[in-house]
């Protein structure tokens, strides 16, 4: 048995507030005295000054607003990388992403391949980059990915929905300012916060589970019926302990493996491009029968918090539209593992899943 050695964010700043540090963070890691810093920016902070006027901007530092409307691709990482070699005389400083999963997953990716040859659908899988990626910062403005700690940058690519794992991936510094989460719309919250409840969820009830993944894995569990179900905290201590669930459960996941919701979810999104909260949460309200608990007290939450999840999404598919998305879920093997144990093509058979998707 050889265990995996991970390497781990290894500077954090958590508080209210702490975003009017990035400068000083960032100043000293600025290369030849002058080398950029090129900001990528969830589009819908575009107008509001309140966010973007203390974005620290000195010499020919840029801001690149980017929608998050749709799931990153591995060919808009391709874009950006490129736009940024062209516009930049020297190797950019560093790469901030600010906003929620595409964007800190973006900021990864662009980080890896301005430093890598090729494109980065070369590099969807794992230990497939061989350089180290340029210094990258993760901002994040909405809370439960786990994006902000993970060792992974998921991308659509032409052939499949899979990520960058690598130990050059996780961000050389984050900054947790639960301020910058306050006006994420309720629904987005949920589905968001609800990605940190599956994560653990699925950590907790895998197979590949360890004390490792459990502390971390129960500890946001906790905080998430604190958030959703127990309703006794302020909106500030509500914002604060989501960040830490997200963090924790990306750690929880990371010395294990997600589960049947997000190789399902992967499907949807891959060929319908739905986005990964909301699809796990359309995937996770059918799941009764492997996370009978789980998926309980995810009623009560969703009940709780008056949230309609839209239904019917497979109603209209044909037969080979069901065989791309059971494609490319059961090519998740590591989570199927993990969800069902060694013997899992025997439980999960692509009628089977074929049979739950048409519920959703
Ligand atoms: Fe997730």
């Amino acid at each position: 048995m050889s265990y995996k050695n991970f390497p781990m964010v290894p500077r954090v700043i958590f508080g209210r507030g702490s975003f009017n540090q990035l400068n000083d963070i960032l100043e000293p890691k600025r290369l030849n005295s002058k080398a950029p810093f090129i900001f990528l920016v969830d589009d819908v902070f575009k107008n509001n000054a309140w966010l973007t006027s203390r974005i620290p901007l000195a010499y020919d530092d840029r801001i690149i607003y980017i929608s998050a409307a749709e799931e990153p691709k591995t060919s808009q990482v391709d874009e950006l990388v490129e736009d940024i070699i062209l516009t930049t005389k020297e190797r950019p400083s560093g790469i901030i992403g600010i906003g929620g999963g595409t964007l800190l997953d973006l900021a990864k990716a662009v980080s890896i391949m301005l430093t890598n040859e090729g494109e980065a659908k070369d590099y969807q899988g794992w230990d497939l980059v061989k350089n180290e990626a340029v210094y990258h910062v993760g901002i994040p403005t909405i809370s439960g990915t786990g994006a902000e700690v993970s060792r992974t940058t998921v991308l659509t690519g032409p052939e499949k929905k899979l990520g960058i794992n690598s130990d050059y991936t996780p961000f050389d510094q984050v900054v947790l300012d639960s301020e910058l989460t306050q006006d994420v719309p309720k629904e987005q919250w949920f589905y968001t916060g609800m990605d940190c409840y599956i994560h653990c969820i699925e950590s907790l009830e895998g197979s590949y589970l360890n004390a490792f993944s459990q502390s971390y894995g129960e500890k946001a569990f906790d905080l998430c019926k604190e958030i959703f179900l127990d309703n006794n905290l302020s909106e500030v201590e509500s914002q604060e302990k989501l960040m830490m669930a997200s963090w924790h459960g990306g750690m929880s996941i990371a010395y294990s493996q997600v589960g049947v919701a997000h190789a399902m979810s992967y499907g949807l999104a891959y060929l319908l491009g739905t986005k990964h909260g909301i699809g796990n949460c359309i995937v996770f309200d059918h799941l009764e029968e492997f996370y009978p608990e789980g998926v309980k007290l995810f009623k009560e939450m969703k009940a709780k918090h008056n949230i309609k999840l839209p239904q019917g999404i497979c109603a209209d598919l044909t037969d080979a539209d069901f065989d791309i998305m059971i494609k490319v879920s059961l090519g998740m093997a590591p989570l199927w593992e993990n969800a069902l144990g060694k013997n899992w093509k025997n439980i999960m058979t692509p009628e089977k899943l074929k049979s739950l998707y048409q519920k959703m």
